[in-house]
């Protein structure tokens, strides 16, 4: 599923673009995953706090982000999901991706999200939310996401958005000697 480019401002003023991933943008957002590994490497970031993406215990290799990359682009041309990008100075900071549900559940899709730390509480969180939303309705009927507990900038930004609440788990996930609570919220398009 393909759309059109979006633009909009960050808080510090620069333009930003959002549109859909590109083959050309590879490089660029496979390094942002891996960023991901350093912050938590670095203890800049913990699970359960404003690190919220599964991140498996060692980097995957440069080879198997590309595949992850490829497979990515493939899913959006058969539609099963939306994959878009916010361009800054250029470069894709930050990923938004819904991804529609299996048999029985093709009406509901699954959305995640992460921002590079450098651009984070600038405002691209909430821009690309409300980007792949808007596009989202009409093509599936809810959406859903989890994320840990703590992760108070995610938090904040969902119930704005006005996504609720329906479930919590705690001890869900014991990651990196970590006991992580899991919240599970909805939001009906
Ligand atoms: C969670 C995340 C996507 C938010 O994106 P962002 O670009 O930093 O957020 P924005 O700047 O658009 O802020 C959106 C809202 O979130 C809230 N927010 C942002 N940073 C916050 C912080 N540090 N503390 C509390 N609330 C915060 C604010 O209410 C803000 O709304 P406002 O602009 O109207 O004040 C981003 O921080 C991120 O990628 N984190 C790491 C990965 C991750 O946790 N992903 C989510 C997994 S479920």
């Amino acid at each position: 599923m393909y759309f059109e480019p979006t633009s909009f401002k960050l808080k510090d003023g620069r333009e930003a673009e959002i549109t859909d991933i590109k083959p050309e943008y590879r490089e660029d957002m496979i390094n942002n995953y891996f960023s991901y590994f350093d912050e938590v490497e670095k203890g800049e970031s913990a699970y359960g706090s404003d690190i919220g993406i599964l991140l498996s215990y060692t980097k995957e290799s440069y080879e198997d982000e590309v595949e992850w990359f490829n497979k990515k682009l493939k899913k959006v041309e058969s539609d099963e999901q939306i994959a878009r990008v916010a361009i800054v100075d250029g470069h894709p900071v930050g990923l938004i991706d819904i991804r529609k549900g299996g048999l029985g559940r093709k009406h509901i899709g699954e959305l995640g999200i992460a921002i590079r730390k450098d651009y984070r509480g600038l405002g691209v969180g909430k821009a690309l939310m409300e980007d792949a939303l808007r596009l989202a309705k009409g093509w599936v009927k809810i959406a859903t996401l989890a994320l840990f507990e703590g992760n108070k900038s995610a938090y904040t930004l969902y119930k704005k958005l006005g996504f609720e609440e329906y479930g919590r788990l705690e001890d869900a996930m014991e990651l990196r000697n970590k006991s992580l609570t899991e919240i599970l919220m909805f939001k009906k398009l």
